[in-house]
């Protein structure tokens, strides 16, 4: 495993990291957790990733008590989770970045995940109807009372982050160090043009989420729909159009020519296409079986494979397909 700096804070974080959205609560329960988040930290993996919203608490739930059992020391692992959705419906526990749901969102968090403090903290959207100087204000005092170590951002734009940082910046308060935007094949624009100044400017990290694309860059759907897989999922009904959309799937049979000559597979090849870029610190995997996790990193070994002969057959294989 390799380890880069979370943009330009001094925290390091696995190249590869491991996270739960869908599939702790869903697809996992504890015992399948504990088996892949060991799995995960055997070879390496120190960040986990979760959110107050995953599986409406279940998922922080079922970290916490696979944190326990497995005893780590705490310096040896770095935990996230995100707010913004809340978990109910009241006015100031829904689409809020608000001072009170904030500082009550931490305490609910640490306790389901059983922890004394989260490494990372991030606001999960950004909420126009809430000064963003009162959010840089809440998540300065959340990290001052030392229930989280750094904080960001995900999903935000490019002008929110840069406002925040620089009334952080003013009034001399915890910046934001990280965004976590999506990053994968087909969803490129918003890391490479959008954030790609902020990273530069303002040495903002990038942790980046679904870089199989829900698992349509590992060409299980190019048949249809596998049975036990995320796209089978009723909740998630709404991946569903995207997963078996024939033109993306096209482009992945075309990825796969790319893919068998060097030898690797394709979820191995997209993992590692996100690793090429510098301006990212850790590519947030997922995965509802060990087989899975012990072939998404394997792509350590693919990426310095991706020579620039490499990457201009990719990028051919996609052509303009991308967001
Ligand atoms: N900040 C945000 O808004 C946000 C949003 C989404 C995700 N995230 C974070 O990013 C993490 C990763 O996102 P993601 O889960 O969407 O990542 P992903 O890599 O795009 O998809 C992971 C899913 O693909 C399938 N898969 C993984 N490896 C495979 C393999 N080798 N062969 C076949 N299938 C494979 C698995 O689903 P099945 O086995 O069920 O098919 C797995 O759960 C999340 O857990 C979360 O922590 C953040």
């Amino acid at each position: 495993m390799n380890y880069r700096q979370l943009g330009r804070a001094g925290l390091k974080v696995s190249e590869l990291s491991f996270g739960s959205w869908v599939t702790y609560g869903n697809q996992v329960d504890t015992r399948a957790a504990r088996e892949l988040m060991a799995a995960a930290f055997d070879a390496g993996v120190n960040f986990f990733d979760n959110a107050e919203i995953y599986a409406k608490g279940a998922s922080e739930e079922i970290m916490g008590a696979v944190l326990k059992e497995l005893g780590w020391p705490r310096i040896r692992y770095v935990v996230s989770t995100k707010f913004y959705w809340g978990m109910r419906t009241n006015p100031n526990d829904s689409n809020t970045l608000n001072r009170k749901y904030l500082l009550h969102a931490i305490d609910g968090s640490l306790k389901r995940l059983q922890l004394d403090f989260v490494d990372i903290v991030y606001c999960h959207r950004a909420d126009p109807t809430t000064p963003i100087e009162e959010t840089v204000w809440a998540m300065h005092d959340i990290i001052s009372s030392g229930r989280a170590l750094y904080w960001g951002t995900s999903e935000w734009s490019a002008a929110e982050i840069r406002t925040a940082w620089d009334i952080a910046d003013q009034r001399n308060l915890h910046k934001p160090v990280v965004e976590q935007p999506q990053y994968n094949l087909f969803h490129r624009k918003r890391v490479e043009d959008e954030y790609k100044p902020l990273c530069a400017d303002l040495g903002l990290g990038l942790t980046t989420w679904s870089p199989l694309a829900s698992g349509l860059l590992t060409g299980k759907y190019r048949q249809g729909i596998p049975s036990g897989s995320r796209g089978a999922l009723e909740t998630y009904a709404f991946l569903r159009d995207g997963l078996t959309d024939k033109a993306k799937n096209e482009i992945v049979g075309r990825l796969d020519g790319v893919a068998r000559d060097l030898d690797c597979s394709l979820a191995q090849l997209a993992l590692a296409w996100c690793l090429k870029n510098p301006n990212v610190s850790s590519v947030i995997t997922g995965a509802t079986r060990p087989e899975q996790i012990a072939e998404n990193l394997k792509a350590l070994d693919t990426a310095p494979k991706l020579t620039s002969d490499v990457l201009q057959k990719i990028d051919a294989a996609v052509g303009s397909n991308y967001s």
